[in-house]
């Protein structure tokens, strides 16, 4: 059987990273986009390079060029700017709603029967504007950032309760941004709901609140340190979860921005929910029941993205 083909667009932090990981998991072949010439080609030969000691096989290719991207299988956009410290994520909508409108139109010459993972941010509002300039089917075209917070969330669980990484799940809903909903009645160590395990003394509601809070500041906390990007190793990781389970029709049960048509009487926007993807893409939309206090942390998240892209259709009216 042939490889699968994925198109990573966007060759800077995530990108590369991207590139790697597809390659030592042998997802496929890949071709590695960006405007500025040079950079594509450059890390792909790179990375092709680290292959024969890894033991992978794939084939990189560096391009500036969409037509590259023809029949790819997945297609992971990275394309845009980063933010700095100070930034937020929401800061970089201008310029990247440019960048979602190119890629968009890209992806649906060249690769319209792709599955589509956006990381660009602000998350919610770039995938809902790729989308849109794409015109590829909702089912097909999701944003990472549920699978990255869950990620911090379950990472700072487990270095509280000295447990493995392995044994603890998280849950978070909502928008990528300070408006995220982490969910501690939906995590869990091996089964163990938090709120349980501040009975059984495992952690403290105000060490618990503390875990929370730096969840959802966790990009930022990244950005801090960094001072010249953001965060990168997690976000491709997430992503390239997302591709596998598309890739190998795993249903894994992923959280994701998902385009609501109604689902948690929510309509025509992307938001962080959990979903079932497979080789249909996003084939299903799971809604849990959600508490008064839960319910209320998520439509604040809704509001914040809906004025997102409310903010998207004034600078692009065309989009709308
Ligand atoms: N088309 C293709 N690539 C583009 C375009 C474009 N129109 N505009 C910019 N790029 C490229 C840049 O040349 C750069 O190589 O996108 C790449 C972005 O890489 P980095 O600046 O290293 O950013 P990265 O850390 O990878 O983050 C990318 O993901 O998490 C989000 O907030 C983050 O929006 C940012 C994105």
């Amino acid at each position: 059987m042939a490889r699968s083909k994925i198109g990573l667009v966007g060759a800077g932090q995530i990108g590369g990273t991207l590139a790697h990981l597809v390659g030592l998991k042998e997802l496929g072949d890949v071709v590695l986009f960006d405007i500025v010439d040079g950079v594509p080609q450059g890390k792909s030969l790179d990375l092709a390079q680290s292959s024969p000691v890894d033991g992978w096989n794939a084939k990189l290719k560096g391009t500036s060029s969409y037509e590259d991207l023809e029949g790819a299988d997945v297609v992971i956009v990275t394309a845009g700017v980063p933010r700095k410290p100070g930034m937020s994520r929401d800061d970089l909508i201008g310029t990247n709603l440019k960048v979602m409108e190119q890629v968009g139109a890209g992806i649906a010459k060249y690769a319209p029967d792709a599955f589509v993972i956006c990381i660009t941010n602000p998350l919610d509002a770039m995938v809902w504007a790729l989308q849109t300039a794409s015109g590829l089917p909702a089912e097909k075209v999701v944003g990472m950032a549920g699978v990255l917070d869950s990620s911090r969330f379950r990472y700072f669980l487990a270095d509280e309760f000295n447990v493995s990484v392995e044994d603890v799940t998280a849950f978070v809903l909502g928008g990528h941004g300070d408006t995220m909903v982490p969910l501690p009645r939906y995590s869990t160590v091996a089964g163990v709901p938090l709120p349980d395990l501040v009975k059984m003394g495992w952690t403290s509601q105000e060490k618990l609140d503390q875990i929370i809070q730096r969840t959802r500041d966790g990009g930022a906390e990244i950005v801090g340190l960094l001072k010249t990007g953001s965060a990168f190793y997690a976000p491709a990781a997430s992503a390239v979860a997302m591709a596998e389970s598309y890739l190998k029709d795993k249903k894994r049960v992923l959280p994701c921005a998902a385009y609501l048509s109604g689902q948690y009487g929510v309509d025509g926007i992307y938001v962080g929910v959990p979903v079932v993807i497979g080789a249909g893409g996003v084939e299903r939309i799971v809604e849990i029941e959600l508490d008064a206090a839960e319910k209320a942390g998520f439509d604040k998240s809704v509001e914040s993205v809906k004025g997102l892209i409310a903010a998207c259709k004034t600078i692009a009216p065309n989009l709308g």
